[in-house]
């Protein structure tokens, strides 16, 4: 057990925000900039709610100076953005583009200024489109071409950026961009989808060994989604299986090659129906289980499941079946009376508690830090123009407790990164969700700090919940 003061985190706690590229910078055909799948994808009709694109999103890089001045009234010590591919290096390949890595560089010179630490992330879904047309993740090529990508970077900012993720949510670019289809670049196709996971992976092992090598003192890390996981029902022995099934395919199948080096064997047992695992070959594993700094998790909510039984009522909620490929049968349940944000996600701040316990537990030892975690609400903005968000305010409130709850129980979280320093492009859903302690007019663009961005400044004050 750690002793630290109820409410009180440990010295050093790291208190960001987080954004994404396609989600804020916009200015998407400037400076040598071409088209990322998300682009294709986002100007195709019917892809995205209202056809929003990130074509302008929140002019972050034109205002990137206003929006650090913003984190600095927060009082953040660090801010995770990410590096979008097809701006500095546009043809997925080859050389490099001085306009957009020069973005990034004023951007961390003008953080490292006002004494907040950047945090880069790699890869937060903006694929060069032309990579996608020579086969996207599901061609082995694209982890190589990811890793000199990442070197690329590196060698941009490596002397001012220590901490590095590779990628953001490898599940998300997996399995909704390629089996769903509801992410870019839209595919539907599971076994597919498998192959996109695995060569994500091998991508991010291929560039940390190179990062290593070239920047040995530098933090590295991969960003993961994970999810609380329960079995609607604990004495039915098809509800338990198949909170093994999704657990498996959320958490097990990210964490265990990344942090043991295997894929779990039960789940690729699950999946042979599906595929059966050809794209691995000898060394792979080896290569994707590299020492890490830190792993990132991101949490939003907790996966209710039963197996199938036609007694059980059951509404259908988290993301479209197809995202599940081998687990067609397994129902995703809502809990009735629990509440959800205006994604239809429920509120459930243990789950998270739970989640760092349980990697902490069944994982070697890593420094965890929570790399994204907020909520979408529909904010309304009063006659004063302020934005009294009471229900992201409590939402983060839950979570910052989970958070020490974890501690407390002796899980080794180390920061933790809200989601999002702004409202943005929230991806299918384009402008209708907003996860912003900063609201953003899309009209005027102008920022206005919600009551959770003022709460937010009071917890990093005072490292906690003290008043
Ligand atoms: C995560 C993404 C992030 C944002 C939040 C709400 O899956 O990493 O870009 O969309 O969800």
């Amino acid at each position: 057990m750690t002793s630290i003061d109820p409410l009180t985190f440990p010295p050093g706690f790291v208190w960001g925000a987080a954004t994404a590229s396609y989600q804020i910078e916009g200015a998407a055909q400037e400076d040598g900039r071409t088209p990322s799948i998300w682009d294709t994808f986002s100007h195709t009709p019917g892809k995205t709610l209202g056809g929003d694109t990130g074509d302008a999103a929140c002019e972050h890089y034109h205002r990137y100076r206003e929006d650090v001045g913003l984190m600095k009234d927060l009082g953040v010590n660090a801010y995770r953005f990410s590096v979008a591919w097809p701006r500095v290096q546009p043809g997925g390949s080859g050389p490099a583009n001085a306009k957009g890595l020069d973005f990034y560089r004023r951007l961390v010179d003008e953080l490292l200024a006002n004494d907040i630490t950047p945090w880069v992330t790699l890869y937060h879904w903006d694929l060069p489109q032309a990579l996608e047309d020579a086969g996207g993740w599901p061609a082995r090529d694209t982890a190589a071409r990811f890793a000199d990508y990442a070197m690329l970077v590196h060698g941009a900012l490596g002397d001012r950026v220590r901490h590095w993720t590779t990628f953001n949510e490898p599940w998300c670019s997996a399995f909704l961009g390629y089996a769903s289809g509801v992410h870019a670049p839209g595919r539907q196709h599971a076994p597919d989808a498998l192959a996109a996971m695995h060569h994500l992976l091998l991508g991010h092992g291929q560039a940390i060994e190179s990062m290593r090598a070239a920047d040995p003192e530098a933090q590295l890390g991969i960003t993961l989604n994970l999810y609380a996981i329960s079995p609607a029902d604990e004495t039915k022995a098809g509800d338990l299986d198949a909170a093994r099934r999704i657990d498996g395919l959320a958490n097990r199948i990210f964490l265990d090659p990344v942090l043991l080096g295997s894929y779990p064997a039960d789940v690729v047992a699950d999946l042979q129906g599906v595929s059966d695992f050809g794209f691995v070959r000898d060394g792979d594993l080896k290569q994707i289980a590299q020492p890490l700094d830190l792993l990132g998790i991101n949490y939003y909510s907790r996966h209710v499941v039963a197996g199938e039984d036609p007694d059980v009522p059951a509404e259908p909620y988290w993301r479209a079946p197809t995202s599940w490929p081998g687990s067609e049968t397994v129902r995703f349940l809502k809990r009735p009376g629990v509440p959800v944000t205006d994604m239809g996600w429920e509120v459930d701040a243990p789950g998270l508690t739970e989640t760092l316990t349980r990697v902490a537990r069944d994982y070697p030892a890593i420094p965890l830090y929570i790399t994204e975690n907020g909520a979408a609400y529909v904010d309304t903005v009063g006659e004063d123009g302020s934005v009294e968000d009471a229900e992201r305010v409590a939402y983060f409130d839950a979570h910052f407790r989970a958070c020490h709850d974890a501690i407390t129980a002796g899980a080794p979280l180390h920061g933790y990164f809200a989601w999002s320093l702004l409202d943005n492009f929230e991806w299918a859903w384009g402008y209708t969700k907003r996860f912003g302690m900063i609201r953003v007019d899309y009209d005027t663009q102008e920022r206005t700090i919600k009551a959770s961005g003022h709460r937010y400044r009071e917890v990093i004050k005072h490292n906690g919940l003290g008043e």
